[in-house]
């Protein structure tokens, strides 16, 4: 596919109003996406779990517009109408419209829910923008009148990468993959793809409990933290790594090699937040806390041989990451001596997903 593949021909049927809902998780990526070339086109691929339980669920309702005056939408976060969210989504409706032509033609209002709290510190950007892309997608599939199940989800995913980047990897499950890498067959830098190999069973719900260490605005957004990559002394060899990184995951997940993948993982976030430490400006997202957790979570997997890892987004939460089968363990683990860390000891339970779903 390239990109002008996503520009549609004339739609042959019109559509006056309606309305749509789909609910689309959050991911957190194994192999970590930081640094970026234009148009949101990723300078290494990266592999994502799809999450469960941390989910966007956006209604989309649309009515024809009279006149063509440019973008006519408004926000809501909770039924709480949310002008602060409009600049983000113009910026998205701009680089969308040519691939999405009627977005001038309809008045929008976009009605969404986070099952997670707001102010969590986790990004809703992932749940966020797919959910909007695909509630996007069923307004063009009935301008359409007909579109296959793998086309729409292709289109979607590329739609939302136009919005946040690793929002492409949370249309599908349960582990996808984005940009194009040498040894995968499919893969794409253009949108996020289910990945394709064999995946061994201990990979089969795999539990993810997120500790929230600090729930503030990140003092230093992703946007400019993947622009920092410019020019950076280490960008290249730290590309390159991902390469090699995502090629050892294939031969990991298909042994179910637990101990490889427990050291890739965690190379792989502390690498993330190498990079920012070493960009120009510099700046650190771990809080205490976090580098508390860690120790704890090394600890205890040298005195219980547990298979529980750890890996960190671009903020202070930990995702921690452990089999099923030792979900009762690691659980009294966290009970016992993560949640201390945790602002006022809050934590989310959840586990590995399929992706988006329409309601
Ligand atoms: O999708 P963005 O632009 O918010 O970037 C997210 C990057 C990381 O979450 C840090 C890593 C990743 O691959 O998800």
């Amino acid at each position: 596919m390239i990109i002008q593949d996503f520009i549609p021909q004339p739609y042959p049927k019109s559509i006056k109003n309606g309305s749509f809902t789909w609910s689309s998780p959050s991911n957190i990526a194994l192999v970590k996406y930081w640094g970026k070339k234009q148009d949101q086109i990723p300078e290494n691929p990266s592999i994502s779990f799809t999450l469960n339980n941390c989910k966007t669920t956006t209604s989309l309702s649309f009515s024809e517009l009279e006149s063509d005056s440019g973008y006519s939408f408004e926000v809501f976060l909770d039924g709480e109408k949310k002008d602060d969210f409009k600049p983000k989504i113009e910026t998205f409706f701009k680089r969308v419209e040519a691939y999405l032509p009627f977005l001038k033609d309809y008045q929008f209002k976009i009605e969404t829910v986070n099952t997670f709290p707001h102010s969590s510190g986790i990004a809703s950007s992932a749940s966020g923008m797919s959910a909007l892309a695909l509630c996007l997608m069923s307004i063009e599939k009935e301008l359409i009148g007909d579109i296959s199940q793998e086309d729409f989800i292709q289109k979607a995913s590329f739609l939302a990468r136009l919005g946040s980047g690793s929002a492409c990897r949370s249309l599908e499950g349960d582990l996808v993959l984005w940009g194009k890498h040498v040894d995968i067959e499919g893969s794409s830098d253009l949108f996020g793809v289910k990945y394709p190999y064999e995946v061994h069973q201990d990979f089969q719900n795999y539990q993810d409990t997120i500790l929230l260490v600090d729930k503030g605005e990140k003092q230093v957004s992703s946007t400019v933290g993947h622009n920092l990559m410019h020019g950076h002394p280490f960008a290249a060899e730290r590309f390159k790594q991902a390469n090699t990184n995502l090629s050892a995951m294939v031969s990991i997940l298909k042994d179910g090699d637990l101990d490889a993948f427990v050291a890739l993982v965690e190379s792989e976030a502390l690498t993330l937040h190498a990079m920012m430490m070493t960009s120009m400006p510099y700046f650190i997202l771990m809080k205490p806390n976090t580098l508390e957790i860690i120790n704890k979570i090394w600890a205890f997997r040298r005195l219980s041989g547990s298979k529980v890892c750890f890996t960190l987004d671009a903020g202070a939460n930990v995702h921690v990451l452990y089999p099923e089968r030792e979900k009762s363990v690691v659980m009294e683990f966290i009970q016992n001596e993560l949640v201390a860390f945790c602002q006022k000891g809050q934590y989310i339970n959840d586990k590995i997903g399929f992706g988006a779903k329409q309601s």
